[in-house]
């Protein structure tokens, strides 16, 4: 939204009373005392009383139809990839993209579906969009005809059928458009669902805490967006803002502007996707001016084996972490918010590659993204509360957290030297993955069925920080080095990894300078060569190139 349009808007809504809505264009006072990016704080947990009284829209959670409506992943016959009208912003119908299926009588836009290990999953996927599309189930292992990439992209009018065997853990999946260069735009628009598979293990814990789904068991999905002067979603993007990866006004949980949700006094699990294009989070729980210690319990690929207590955690674009808060460390009932923290975004792509110092063309104290940046784009890094949870009640409630929540067999050991692969970018404005970039008949890697790998990830200084995933194959972590300060001081296990590196992963954030080692077993079912997609999940990053295929011999 340029200055100008923005003014109109503000003056349009804060006028018409639309309080809620005009609440958050607040922003740019400073009520929610936003400390500025790249400052290293793990305290300055401090909302001004004023954030408190606009987060007053309800937080939209699962039910039994409408958005993210739960259903079993079984019963679904059909997705229809459409485009419709639905209120994004309170009292304002939006074009918004959604996958909508019709179950039992009922209409579901992206539904929240629900299998167990084993499951049969068939259903076909209608393209009503004018664009081409295809669904891709991020993070199960798939073969390269059901992962749905851009290989198999389903033309506008047409469908595509899917049928495939749920494989893989208990775990918060995803699943999300995949069509070449556009898949940014695409799930901007609204296109991504959960995929929740549960387990015993996951029934065992949901009835030692008591968790109900959509109750006291809440999916957050994370996403930031920009609205346009009518408060219509828009997704308009200069070379430089792909190159970037795009940043919104406004941080939405479960497509909520500013959204509250009544509690109790007693444990909740928060199912957190990072949904957003390409924006990273530093979340935390802050009551008043205090972080919460809360528990991580999973991540991309499931259940940990024990709970770890944390403070805060990273959270890269597609990732998830699964976390329980015990409201019964609250005092009082002061609300408590789930926030982002300030972080140091590290944007460093114009420093000199050697020295690690701004490159000749950034000198001049000029911050080579403000340029860059959309007007009124929250910067990278900065503070900002994203959920208020009023504690509202007392229960009687005797939930304690397992010291054992699953098995996770370690990482499997992989002989030889690992396979590098330099993230970094051409110096024209183009990422790049070993310098290659995609193409979409090309498989510049190749690794042979049944084998184990170690991978190393090494990002440049002259970059930034990168989602990396991987189709196919979840990953272990085995070691991070040379992590930025801000990632180093988080990191309380041993080869420097973070609490969420004891999980199973599909996508792993690199750091400017960071080199992180990861294990890799390429043991599946699937005869005959199967291709899949590597590639940074910045979807601006990924729509630019910054992708390679890798082939899998059989
Ligand atoms: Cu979540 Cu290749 O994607
Ligand atoms: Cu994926
Ligand atoms: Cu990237």
């Amino acid at each position: 939204m340029n200055p100008l349009s923005r003014r109109s808007f503000l003056a349009a809504f804060a006028g018409a009373g639309a309080a809620g809505l005009a609440g958050g264009l607040l922003r740019h006072e400073p009520v929610f005392a936003a400390s500025g990016a790249g400052e290293q704080t793990t305290s300055s947990a401090v909302l001004p009383g004023a954030a408190e009284r606009l987060f007053t829209n309800r937080l939209r959670l699962p039910g039994a139809s409408g958005l993210y409506a739960a259903v079993a992943a079984k019963d679904v016959r059909q997705i229809t990839v459409s485009a419709l009208d639905f209120e994004v912003l309170p009292g304002l119908a939006s074009p918004f993209w959604a996958y909508v299926a019709e179950v039992g009588g009922k209409r579901l836009l992206n539904p929240t579906l629900l299998a167990r290990p084993g499951d049969r999953i068939e259903l076909r996927m209608a393209n009503r969009l004018k664009q081409s599309t295809i669904i891709h189930w991020h993070g199960l292992t798939n073969d390269e005809r059901n992962d749905g990439v851009g290989m198999q992209q389903v033309a506008s009018g047409r469908h595509y059928d899917y049928a495939f065997t749920v494989r893989d853990r208990a775990a918060n999946y995803w699943y999300h458009p995949h069509p070449h260069d556009i898949a940014g735009e695409q799930a901007y628009m609204g296109l991504a669902g959960l995929l929740i598979v549960k387990d015993d293990d996951e029934e065992k814990l949901a009835r030692a805490l008591d968790l109900t789904l959509g109750v006291t068991d809440i999916p957050l999905v994370i996403q930031d967006r920009s609205f346009n002067f009518e408060g219509r979603l828009e997704y308009k993007l200069s070379r430089e803002q792909m190159f970037m990866g795009f940043l919104g006004e406004e941080i939405l949980v479960n497509l909520t502007a500013r959204p509250y949700v009544d509690a109790a006094r007693r444990i909740y699990r928060f199912r957190i996707l990072n949904g957003s294009n390409a924006r990273s989070y530093r979340l935390g729980f802050a009551q008043g001016g205090r972080l919460l210690d809360y528990h991580l319990i999973g991540t991309d690929g499931g259940l940990l084996e024990q709970p770890r207590k944390v403070r805060e955690v990273f959270i890269g674009a597609a990732q998830r972490l699964d976390v329980l808060l015990d409201l019964r460390v609250a005092s009082g009932n002061e609300p408590v918010f789930l926030k982002t923290l300030a972080f140091d975004p590290m944007h460093n792509e114009s420093v000199d590659e050697k020295t690690g110092k701004p490159a000749a063309a950034a000198q001049g104290g000029a911050d080579p993204h403000a340029a860059h940046a959309a007007p009124g784009a929250i910067a990278d890094g900065t503070e900002m509360p994203l959920l208020r949870i009023n504690i509202k009640s007392s229960p009687e409630y005797r939930g304690e957290i397992p010291s054992q929540l699953s098995r996770l067999p370690g990482p499997a050991a992989a002989a030889g030297e690992p396979r590098r692969f330099r993230l970094g970018h051409d110096g024209k404005g183009n990422w790049n993955i070993n310098g290659w970039r995609f193409n979409m008949h090309e498989t510049p890697v190749t690794v042979q069925r049944g084998t184990r790998e170690t991978w190393l990830l090494q990002n440049n200084h002259a970059s930034m920080p990168h989602p990396v995933h991987i189709h196919g194959f979840p990953f272990r972590v085995l070691e991070r080095r040379d992590s930025p300060a801000q990632v180093r001081e988080l990191a309380t296990l041993p080869n420097r990894l973070l609490p969420q590196d004891s999980g199973l992963l599909d996508t792993v954030l690199v750091w400017p300078g960071e080199s992180v080692r990861i294990a890799l077993d390429f043991t599946h079912p699937f005869p005959g060569d199967q291709t899949y997609m590597f590639h940074c999940h910045n979807l601006e990053h990924e729509d630019t190139g910054m992708m390679i295929g890798y082939k899998v011999k059989a």
